[in-house]
């Protein structure tokens, strides 16, 4: 047992690499569904409930915001219940906002329910500038003004009007922003070259559950009808396939077994297909997956990163941390994000022999991994490295548990549970 008062120092999390993991988890609530959802929940002028919302750092942060404009947010269990009767501030500083870039969608919101809002910038992060020209150049053509000055983006607007509007590229986001700003607005808006992300889809499901009038979701064209009002939405928060991807992953590094409970079906099927042509296991019905790297002697792959459905880029780095443990030469090209192989210096720190060239990771798999003391940067490489540990010789120590926090509920919980040596810190 090591001192407790130094273990601090080493890190948040001791990972001890292991055999193989084998058991059930169940997936928890998706973050990037619940984020827009809760924005969503804004546009009613009373309570609306969010039900089994994944208890994260970015819901939390999420809270903190609406409060701070005039909500009344709580839990009962799993539940979130948000009271949006009155929201009085439109003015959302930029601490809150740097450390929630999905906030920016808010800006239609403030814009439906006040014709105001005032924002600080998102900011960027280790994987990319995260730009939002492309949500103000939405707004601005349903008739919002917009005053940009170094600290903060300040907009304006009588009525919101339906227009249309053909986004220059892909974005999640974006498309999201534009969804908001229309739902409630006079006549119809066409949103062309939407992304057609499931999170885009289950917002809309829940608009339309509030009485909003959209068509096309799923499609590169949305089609919404302005309606005077929303009622109140009472929606269950769908499982997130990014978790689900990560534990697919930690079955396929472990050579291990894994069925999820809760698995969201038909939202990863560029995933599974990649992890199939790699040697990979699975079997899935109704809600439920079975995983097996078992014994499985899995080949290198050579993967490129695209908007849905190709493969998900937050699932690139929980994928390169399987693909160092098998032999050969494997490739990931990243093309959504234009800084997003941040976390490759801290695999190669486990013995990994990972090379960048551009946008382009080269993977010389099957050397083997050696525990070492390692620092997550954001969210999906702090999962990778925790996988990666997970298949290491020794204990390995992560620091920056906090930006994991950000999305996966009980990541080591969750691993633990089938059979991974974690420890939290705080445990000891
Ligand atoms: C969402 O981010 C997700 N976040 C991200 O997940 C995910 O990686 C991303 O979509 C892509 O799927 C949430 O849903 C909260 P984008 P978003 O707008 O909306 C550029 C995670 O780990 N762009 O689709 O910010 C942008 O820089 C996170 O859960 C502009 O140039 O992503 C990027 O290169 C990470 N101008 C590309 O588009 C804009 O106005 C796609 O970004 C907006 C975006």
């Amino acid at each position: 047992m090591r001192d407790p008062v130094g273990v601090e120092a080493l890190g948040d999390i001791c990972i001890t690499g292991g055999g193989p993991l084998g058991g059930t988890i169940s997936v928890q609530s998706s973050k990037n569904a619940a984020l827009p959802m809760m924005a969503a929940s804004c546009l009613h002028k009373g309570t609306s409930v969010l039900r089994d919302c994944p208890r994260i750092a970015d819901v939390d942060s999420m809270i903190r915001i609406l409060r701070r404009m005039g909500a009344d947010v709580r839990w009962e269990g799993k539940d979130l219940y948000l009271d949006c009767s009155i929201l009085e501030n439109m003015v959302i500083p930029g601490t809150y906002t740097e450390r929630m870039r999905s906030s920016v969608i808010l800006l239609s919101v403030m814009l439906a329910r006040k014709g105001r809002g005032s924002l600080g910038y998102p900011g960027g992060c280790v994987i990319g500038k995260r730009p939002i020209d492309m949500h103000l150049a939405a707004l601005e053509k349903l008739g919002v003004q917009i005053r940009e000055s170094p600290e903060v983006i300040e907009a304006e607007c009588g009525r919101l009007k339906g227009t249309g509007i053909c986004f220059p590229k892909r974005s999640v986001g974006a498309t999201q922003q534009g969804i908001l700003a229309a739902v409630l607005a006079d006549g119809e808006t066409v949103l062309e070259n939407c992304a057609r992300e499931p999170e885009i889809c289950w917002l809309c499901r829940y608009l339309q559950s509030m009485g909003a009038r959209i068509a096309g979701e799923g499609s590169d064209c949305i089609r919404i009808q302005g309606v005077s009002q929303l009622e109140a939405g009472d929606f269950r928060v769908p499982p997130d396939r990014i978790v689900a991807g990560t534990y697919i992953c930690a079955a396929a590094i472990s050579r291990g077994c894994i069925t999820l409970e809760r698995f969201p079906d038909g939202e990863l099927d560029a995933f599974l297909q990649v992890y199939r042509k790699m040697g990979g296991q699975y079997e899935g019905k109704s809600g439920k997956l079975l995983a097996n790297g078992n014994g499985v002697r899995f080949s290198p792959g050579r993967i490129v990163t695209e908007t849905y459905p190709g493969f998900p880029t937050d699932l690139q780095a929980p994928l390169m941390a399987v693909l160092t443990t098998i032999d050969g030469v494997s490739e990931i090209t990243e093309q959504i994000f234009e800084n997003r192989f941040q976390v490759v210096r801290q695999m190669n720190k486990m013995g990994a022999d990972i090379r960048v060239e551009d946008h382009t990771a080269v993977i010389y798999g099957g050397r083997p991994l050696r525990g070492s003391r390692v620092q997550a940067q954001e969210l999906r490489g702090g999962a990778a490295l925790i996988l990666m540990a997970l298949a290491a010789e020794g204990e390995t120590w992560l620091e920056g548990d906090s930006f994991i926090q950000r999305g996966y509920e009980h990541i080591c919980e969750d691993l633990s549970s089938v059979g991974g040596m974690i420890k939290k810190t705080q445990e000891y």
